[in-house]
């Protein structure tokens, strides 16, 4: 996807596994041994994910700046992003609701992430929803839609991946390529979704024989959707889609 870098059925969760874990307590960055051992679970604390994204700051206050997280765990990167974003969207458009929604749902659209178990997967999507609802509920009460909470809830699935981030692919008795869907605001309340597989962007990156971006002259690789859209208004996405 121009920018960097899913489908339904792509690691949805289905709420019926679940990775032991073990009574032993431990730190909250810590879930078990074993899942360290395994899969080198270890969740970053609050202090080092934001000294991290205050080194791109203006980025993670940009609404539309894309991030990608491909070992996500629970989302602790990804949830401080969304704060970030959704605070600059709060000064910038609460008193328009529906300014206010159009861009909280572009803040969210921009943040993707991919984690190997599935536990995590469901916990990032709640956590990133979590943040969303809240703010929205605190500032909208009576007002608040619940089309907007499933725009949010259909483009976090998609956009948070249960997946391998070494062979870019789904994890499950049939893997899949990882496909991501760009999401962009068009002619003011419409989304044109393009998705990409994951693995053209990051071969391209591995080659880097062009840029993926050229404000100069010079060619640039413009990577090409796999499969592209037609335009659906930004609070009917959660229908709008034959999958
Ligand atoms: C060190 S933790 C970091 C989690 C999160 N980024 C954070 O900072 O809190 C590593 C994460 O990578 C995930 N992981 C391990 N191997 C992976 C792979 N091949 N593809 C995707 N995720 C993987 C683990 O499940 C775990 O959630």
């Amino acid at each position: 996807m121009p920018g960097f870098s899913e489908s339904f059925g792509q690691g949805e969760y289905d709420g019926t596994k679940s990775v032991n874990r073990e009574q032993t307590p431990m730190h909250s960055h810590v879930k078990s041994k074993s899942r360290v051992a395994q899969f080198g679970e270890v969740l970053t604390p609050p202090e080092i994910v934001n000294a991290m994204l205050d080194l791109v700051k203006q980025e993670t206050e940009r609404v539309d700046s894309r991030f990608l997280e491909p070992a996500c765990g629970t989302g602790n990167f990804l949830t401080e992003i969304l704060k970030r974003k959704l605070k600059v969207v709060e000064e910038r458009y609460n008193k328009s609701q529906l300014e206010y929604e159009r861009y909280a749902v572009l803040a969210v659209s921009s943040i993707y992430g991919i984690d190997i178990l599935e536990d995590n997967v469901h916990e990032c999507r709640e956590n990133l929803f979590g943040i969303v609802d809240a703010a929205y509920t605190r500032l909208y009460r009576d007002k608040a839609k619940e089309a907007f909470r499933e725009t949010v809830r259909y483009i976090l699935a998609r956009n948070i991946v249960h997946a391998d981030a070494l062979t870019l692919e789904t994890v499950g008795e049939n893997p899949q390529p990882i496909i991501f869907s760009e999401w962009s605001l068009v002619n003011g309340s419409f989304i044109k979704r393009r998705d990409f597989a994951f693995h053209h962007l990051v071969s391209h990156a591995s080659l880097r024989d062009t840029p993926l971006f050229s404000d100069l002259d010079e060619e640039a690789y413009i990577p090409e959707p796999v499969k592209e859209y037609s335009l659906v208004h930004f609070l009917a996405v959660a229908h709008g889609y034959e999958e």
